[in-house]
């Protein structure tokens, strides 16, 4: 199968040679080449360049033979294009200096058009398709509730105090920013599928800061309004705490789960059925030796089952992440097939 057949396969739960096998973060520090170009750029100049994010989305392509690609940007252009500052320090993270915590705050924001404020994504996206034709690329966007985090917070944060109390404490404010987010995040991932992506992928990053009644009234919703705006090609929806949602992430109307390293696969199957599903190595085993790679790598494969699997990374590989864990771990997926 080439890479192309082998992803559209896998994210559609039909027959495979073997899981394809793409990684989060799979272009960004951990790469020399990657840090030689950001030794003469900036993380904001790289995102808003659409050759450069094109050079670094082919990095972890051409290195490794990965069967997928995911463009390169980040999920704050979206409060960018709303209006508001996004910076980063080394770090520090990112952070938002004029935050949203009002009624009028939210008020304040644009209602952007998303082809003509985020075109640096759609046009990298097409120029990846004309310099790797054979090679799948994913678009992808923040969820709403994680946006709605860093837009409220102004940062990253442990307890999200800011986010959670606006939705305690003024829960017209919240819900109207979530759904918000939600038409912008759902109108972006379809100018991506528009603009070649063979799947989207929705970024629930921190939903699990939340109770499970509080995220099926707040993340969840918001979550399918944006997912159902998106039509033609399959969505992925991934949160770095699946396990305690797993009964409900069906509702989010995605076609594919991404699923973090705490998640017990035979349970996930169990519960998700024959929806596909991605995941979910550790990023930290990929520290370990090679030997305890590859068996992690069988055991995942043994557990998701021939099909309709994704082999992905729990979350995002780590900046001192060594590359020869990184290889262990692709060449043991490769070195696989379906039975
Ligand atoms: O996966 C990929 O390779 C695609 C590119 C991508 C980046 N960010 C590049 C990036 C994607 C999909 C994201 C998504 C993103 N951004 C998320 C959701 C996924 C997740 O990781 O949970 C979040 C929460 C963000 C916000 C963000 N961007 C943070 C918190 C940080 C700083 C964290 C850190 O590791 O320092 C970023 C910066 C960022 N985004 C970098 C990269 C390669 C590092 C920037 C640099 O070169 O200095």
């Amino acid at each position: 199968m080439t890479e192309y057949e082998r992803m559209s396969a896998a994210l559609r739960g039909e027959p495979v040679d073997r899981a394809p096998v793409w990684f989060m973060r799979q272009a960004g520090r951990y790469l020399p080449e990657y840090m030689a170009i950001r030794k003469e750029v900036s993380f904001l100049e790289l995102c808003g360049d659409s050759d450069l994010s094109c050079e670094v989305t082919i990095q972890p392509i051409d290195r490794f033979g990965l069967d997928a690609a995911i463009v390169f940007s980040d999920i704050l252009t979206i409060p960018e294009a709303m209006g508001r500052e996004v910076t980063f320090t080394k770090g520090m993270g990112p952070r938002l200096p004029n935050p949203v915590r009002t009624a009028a705050d939210v008020a304040s924001l644009k209602r952007p058009d998303v082809a003509d404020a985020l075109t640096v994504v759609p046009e990298t996206l097409k120029k990846f398709r004309a310099a790797r034709p054979d090679i799948p690329i994913l678009g992808f966007a923040g969820a709403p509730f994680t946006l709605l985090c860093y837009m409220v917070e102004g940062s990253g944060s442990k307890n999200w105090l800011g986010p959670k109390s606006m939705m305690f404490e003024q829960p017209e404010t919240a819900k109207k920013l979530l759904d918000l987010l939600a038409d912008v995040v759902g109108d972006y991932l379809q100018l991506q599928i528009d603009s070649g992506a063979v799947a989207v992928q929705m970024f629930d990053t921190w939903a699990g800061v939340l109770s499970g009644e509080d995220y099926r009234r707040w993340a969840l919703p918001a979550a399918a309004r944006a997912m159902a705006r998106v039509k033609g090609a399959p969505r992925i929806y991934f949160t770095r705490d699946s396990s305690p949602f797993l009964p409900w992430l069906a509702e989010t109307g995605a076609d594919v789960m991404g699923l973090d390293w705490r998640v017990d696969l035979p349970r996930a199957r169990k519960i998700l059925g024959d929806m596909p599903i991605q995941g979910n190595m550790d990023p930290v085993a990929l520290y370990a030796p090679k030997e305890d790679i590859q068996a992690r790598v069988k055991k995942i494969l043994a557990q998701a089952g021939p099909r309709g699997h994704v082999f992905n990374l729990g979350h995002g590989v780590l900046p001192t992440t060594p590359i020869s864990g990184v290889e262990a771990m692709i060449e043991a997926v490769k070195q696989s097939s379906a039975a």
